[in-house]
């Protein structure tokens, strides 16, 4: 009987699939190029895989700009394709949860394509939020509202019949029309593409900016400068951010989930006040959310202690299990963050991203780098993370302890929000350069052609090759952890032994310890067996920045 329950612990891998694994030579990696790597997968011990999008899509945003939300796309293979990496995944005991899109759909999608074909008025433009233009002849968009990417929410059309005409919104790219949750055909539709995955296999959802589906598009505007900041407001009052109603969505959506067996499960992205996340995890909902605290934090002992001690709370009030992550697709890679100076890690450009966003569209070269600092940050930080009660979401590269890849060639690069900002964010394409499975070799194993962003030459020293075996490496301290994590993985608990300021210690169940060193001078470890850490123990103690487990 398969356990309803086994998403609460589990560590949860990221595959961003153009850049995994290339298996046809193309430059862009493919499912048939996943299923190659699940042996991989399955030596790292990781519960299940989260794979971002790779749906039909001409990529103006890596894949969130979805053509089709019911296919592959055909430069990453076939449903057939997918299907035999579902297989392949599950027989290796191995679960999936794909990435779903409901905000926007892209340009392309056939609902778009007809909105702009179809008059002003028209039911296919109410699937969209098309609106006409301010000025006497609707020249200036409906409202002054930015674009997460930068530059105006609103794109101007021309009607079918060739005259400028109506706007619509996109929060994100103009390639990303936000779409009308007010229209249940939209609601439906939706409905039947957790259908079409779930049946196909799928385990769960990864749900993308869940906290922006419904809005107030009520006549007038407020303008920008009466909007609250995207994560501040406390009660649901904004046009467009974590609106009350969205939940209602989510209901119909956790109906659905509850047929199946197990019960299939999600994880809101909700960029919202720490306040009403409980709302997006509660299992009458999504049943988890992302909890990006620990990404947002310095390395710091006291900052960790007061993000773990409340999320733990929480998410034990609200009836979920807590989730960590310290890195992803969007944000600069955690062993480049803290080989920066403190503060100054999210955006990767020395900065301090105070809104919560600097972080997220930026990722420049920065001089004060120390990168064997971050290196050894990062293993202590992932360790820590390891051993916390919850859910571990992990990144692919972050196992080989990936840097960013910070000065990539301007040409060369991806991301809508660093077309949209003219080139000042510098966007997150520097965690997205395809993986290095060799020392050598074409693309680093890659593929056999090119790598579709360009790796530097000192990626094949963090390849998968030159650690594989290697216990010193960073790969081994993940496989190392991930196992030990089955072994004493126990109820979702745990108690905080008193030290020393600098150090955080506590006990899970059954006996398992973490103790992590965020300080410059070496501390003595607890009575015990130390059966794995990340950094090698000097004359006894645990070095500064460091973790180690005790069992
Ligand atoms: C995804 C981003 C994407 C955006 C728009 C985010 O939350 O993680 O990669 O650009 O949603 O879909």
């Amino acid at each position: 009987m398969a356990d309803p329950n086994w998403w609460r612990q589990a560590a949860v891998y990221q595959i961003y699939p153009r850049s995994f694994s290339d298996s046809n030579g193309d430059g862009l990696g493919d499912l048939k190029g996943i299923t190659a790597k699940v042996p991989y997968l399955s030596s790292l011990g990781i519960d299940a895989v989260w794979l971002s999008p790779f749906y039909p899509s001409a990529l103006a945003d890596g894949g969130y700009d979805v053509d089709d939300y019911r296919d592959v796309d055909p430069k990453l293979g076939t449903l057939e394709d997918f299907d035999a990496m579902a297989a392949a995944l599950h027989r290796a005991g191995i679960k999936l949860i794909t990435d779903i899109v409901p905000n926007h759909s892209s340009n392309r999608h056939a609902w778009f394509q007809e909105a702009l074909a179809a008059p002003k008025g028209s039911p296919a433009r109410e699937r969209y939020i098309f609106r006409d233009g301010q000025g006497p002849d609707g020249a200036l968009p409906p409202s002054d509202w930015d674009s997460v990417f930068g530059g105006s929410a609103w794109e101007r059309i021309t009607e079918p019949d060739g005259t400028p005409g109506q706007w619509y919104l996109h929060l994100f790219a103009p390639e990303q029309p936000d779409l009308n949750w007010d229209n249940r055909e939209v609601r439906d539709d939706f409905l039947k593409t957790l259908r079409f995955w779930s049946d196909r296999g799928v385990d769960g959802f990864r749900v993308d900016v869940a906290h922006a589906l419904t809005k107030d598009m009520t006549h007038p505007l407020p303008s920008k400068a009466e909007l609250g900041t995207e994560g501040e407001l406390l009660d649901g009052s904004h046009p467009f951010w974590d609106r009350d109603e969205v939940h209602q969505i989510y209901a119909e959506w956790r109906e659905l989930f509850n047929q199946y067996t197990p019960p299939r499960t999600a994880v809101a992205e909700a960029w919202v006040h720490a306040s009403r996340r409980a709302r997006y995890a509660s299992p009458e909902g999504l049943g988890q959310a992302f909890n990006f605290d620990l990404l947002l934090a310095d390395f710091d002992a006291e900052q960790f202690h007061a993000i773990i001690t409340k999320n733990l709370s929480e998410a034990k009030h609200s009836g979920t299990s807590s989730t960590w992550v310290f890195s992803n697709h969007d944000v600069v890679r955690h062993a480049t963050r803290y080989g920066l100076p403190k503060g100054g890690g999210r955006d990767g450009q020395g900065g301090k991203g105070q809104d919560g966003k600097a972080w997220l569209l930026s990722g420049g070269t920065t001089p004060e780098l120390d990168i064997e600092l971050g290196q050894r940050r990062a293993r202590a930080a992932s360790l820590l993370m390891l051993a916390l009660p919850g859910s571990a979401y992990l990144y692919q590269g972050e196992e080989l302890g990936l840097p960013e890849v910070a000065d990539l060639p301007d040409a060369d690069r991806q991301d809508p929000s660093f077309f949209r900002n003219f080139g000042v964010e510098k966007g997150r394409d520097g965690c997205r350069v395809p993986l290095p499975w060799t020392v050598e070799g074409k693309s680093f194993g890659f593929g056999d052609g090119g790598a579709h962003l360009p790796q530097p030459e000192w990626f094949g020293a963090y390849s998968v090759q030159a650690q594989d075996g290697d216990s010193s490496s960073t790969l081994e301290l993940y496989r190392r952890a991930l196992e030990l994590r089955h072994r004493l993985q126990a109820a979702e608990e745990l108690q905080w032994v008193p030290s020393a300021p600098d150090v955080l210690h506590f006990v899970r169940p059954g006996g398992w310890q973490s103790v992590t060193n965020f300080g410059a001078e070496p501390v003595a470890l607890p009575e015990g067996t130390v059966v794995v850490s990340s950094s090698p123990l000097a004359d006894g103690k645990l070095p500064a920045d460091s973790t180690a487990w005790i069992a």
